[in-house]
């Protein structure tokens, strides 16, 4: 969601710029542009639509040697995605990149618009370059001008402004929106996450909530309120060799694959020969914990639901599941001796990062179950164990939901041996099972390919109902919002035994149930509820075991001695079936519509 490059430096400006936008594309985007200074003089180019269309905009400008610039791409939060509404925005002498909302800009804008400044976009970020260059004209001083704008803007914001004045300087400013700086041999860099500045770099700063300053060709000034700080500088990746395609179509094609790979990284001195072990958590974490809060959005909100199932049954540990958006106006009841874990594969949600926020101010421990280390949640959390997927590109979440699942099945057991509620042979059988966990989400080839031939049946219809009992409940909710975000048809996720209270309603020949049907878990219970939709016509795919005599197609899974290792197998199917239809009907699959991967507006 929105995506923020930024250069000070020689290597071919527009080029980097460029480069650097083209790495933040997954996190989804409408439109982009960029802002380049050279010699006192910004040119600034925009365009709607993809970075294709900003390619062709800036074909015939070449600026070479020294140069500050700085690049958007743009998620429509104020203001439809035409080319006026994306950034950067220009006032007389200074262009601003802004990613976040300022939740104030009305009132900023009122006030601005009365004193004769002319506005063109709809959007909030506008207000930024307009307020900058006021305060400029008052106290002919660049550095105070921005501070007095910092501190007038009220909302979430990660900024770049650049300002013909001071023709060497980006200033910045970050609060509650990622940012960080990286710095290279070939000059400074900013960017909203890591992917640009990899292979770039070889190191950054990950700018805290409340920094704000400037930088040049020499130095990097950073303050948080009116002290300067000199921040610990973090070692990145040295390639870019994990985000490229590998000969896959998609990264979410490669990432599916991957999750047998990346299950394995997760589990990695995690295990012992009859324990679980979490090295992250301090010896003492658990002591006065009774109960679970699990609080996420989305995909990693499912991968709460699952897991409650699993703390309860093997940690004998409730389990409570919050939407990070509800839990922050809903003025929760918070316990102190309640645990409250977040879940979330960026680490930047900014509802996420909310809740984890009201979490720790009432009082709360706090653990994060993150893929991004140093992101945003996974600093203000007072422990975090990291999912180790590995870059995440596709916004449709894949590996990160594997690899969050088997985190909290460990945290399960780890809970369970801490607290006495398992017994030594029920322990040893979960963790022979949880070893079998990179086997499970392994991809055979026959069962891609079967899927892919009966993905041709389902690109129709009214809707779809995905179904499943237990785990296989939130799985079949995932399963309804991996095939909503990409194939873009309707579909919902259901608890098989729910259907009778209402939505069975809508079966006919044309509603198609993807049906969940596990050998190990309420399998009777299932079929009888799946048999009721069957007598009401509706068009079945059961992925499960057995085959149901009336099924209208089927797709075998191989586990059957195991819960979880059913549910992660049936998980790959699930996601490839999702991909497949997205393909047939002709969608960008990686970058579906309306979407980000990082939803850092709430
Ligand atoms: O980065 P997070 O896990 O916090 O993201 C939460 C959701 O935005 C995310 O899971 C979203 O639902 C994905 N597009 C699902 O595929």
């Amino acid at each position: 969601m929105c995506g923020i490059v930024g250069y000070i430096g020689a290597n071919a400006i527009k080029k980097t710029l460029l480069d650097g936008l083209k790495e933040l594309e997954y996190r989804g985007y409408d439109s982009a542009g960029l802002a380049v200074m050279q010699g006192g003089k910004i040119d600034s180019f925009k365009a709607a639509g993809k970075l294709s269309a900003l390619v062709d905009k800036t074909a015939d400008f070449d600026p070479k040697g020294f140069a500050v610039g700085i690049a958007h791409t743009r998620w429509a939060t104020h203001g439809k995605p035409t080319e006026i509404n994306a950034h950067p925005h220009g006032g007389a002498h200074s262009a601003v990149v802004h990613n976040g909302i300022i939740e104030n800009y009305q009132t900023l804008k009122n006030d601005l618009i009365a004193n004769g400044t002319k506005f063109l976009s709809q959007t909030d970020t506008e207000v930024i370059v307009h307020l900058y260059e006021s305060f400029l004209l008052q106290n002919k001083d660049p550095f105070k001008a921005f501070e007095l704008t910092i501190k007038a803007i009220d909302g979430a914001y990660a900024i770049l402004l650049i300002d013909e004045t001071s023709p060497s300087t980006i200033f910045f400013a970050k609060k509650g929106s990622p940012l960080q700086i990286g710095e290279g041999v070939s000059g400074r860099y900013f960017a909203s996450s890591d992917a640009p500045l990899v292979g770039v770099c070889e190191n950054a700063i990950y700018l805290e909530d409340g920094s704000w300053g400037y930088a040049n060709d020499r130095e990097a000034k950073i303050f948080v309120g009116d002290a300067p700080i000199s921040p610990r500088k973090k070692p990145l990746p040295l390639t870019k060799s994990a985000a490229r395609k590998e000969g896959f179509r998609f990264f979410m094609e490669k990432e599916i694959y991957e999750q047998s790979k990346v299950a394995g990284e997760t589990l990695t001195s995690r295990l012992n020969a009859d324990s679980a072990r979490l090295d992250e958590l301090p010896e003492d974490f658990l002591t006065g914990v009774i109960s679970l809060r699990l609080c996420a959005c989305g995909t990693s909100y499912h991968a709460a639901i699952a897991s409650s199932y699993v703390f309860e049954r093997l940690a004998k540990i409730e389990a409570r599941c919050e939407i990070a958006s509800e839990f922050r106006y809903r003025d929760p009841l918070l316990r102190a001796n309640e645990l409250f874990v977040v879940i979330s594969q960026s680490g930047e949600t900014a509802d996420t990062l909310e809740a984890l926020k009201m979490a720790k101010k009432g009082g709360l421990k706090t653990l994060a179950i993150c893929n991004v280390d140093n992101s945003s949640i996974a600093r203000e959390a007072d422990a975090t164990i990291l999912t180790r997927a590995g870059i995440e590109k596709g916004v449709a979440s894949t590996k990160a939901f594997a690899t969050q699942m088997i985190v909290l099945w460990l945290l399960a057991l780890y809970i369970a041996q801490k607290s006495g509620a398992i017994g030594k042979d029920k322990l040893a059988q979960e963790i022979a099972a949880l070893r079998r966990v990179p086997s499970a989400l392994a991809i055979k080839s026959e069962r891609h390919d079967l899927i892919r031939r009966l993905s041709k049946r389902y690109l129709h219809g009214h809707g779809f109902f995905f179904i499943g009992r237990d785990i296989f409940y939130p799985l079949a909710l995932e399963g309804a919002l991996k095939l909503k975000e990409i194939s873009y048809l309707h579909a919902e996720g259901y608890p098989a035994g729910e259907m009778k209270h209402g939505p069975i309603a809508l079966a006919d020949s044309e509603l198609f149930t993807i049906a969940l049907t596990s050998e190990t878990l309420l399998k009777e219970k299932t079929r009888s509820n799946v048999e009721e939709l069957i007598a009401r016509d509706s068009t079945l795919l059961a992925i499960g075991g057995d085959r149901f005599a009336l099924a209208d197609d089927h797709l075998p899974i191989d586990e059957r001695d195991h819960p979880i290792l059913e549910f992660f197998e049936m998980t790959t199917v699930i996601q490839l079936l999702a991909l497949e239809i997205a393909v047939r009907l002709g969608n960008d699959v990686d970058m579906p519509r309306n979407l980000a991967k990082s939803v850092t507006v709430e």
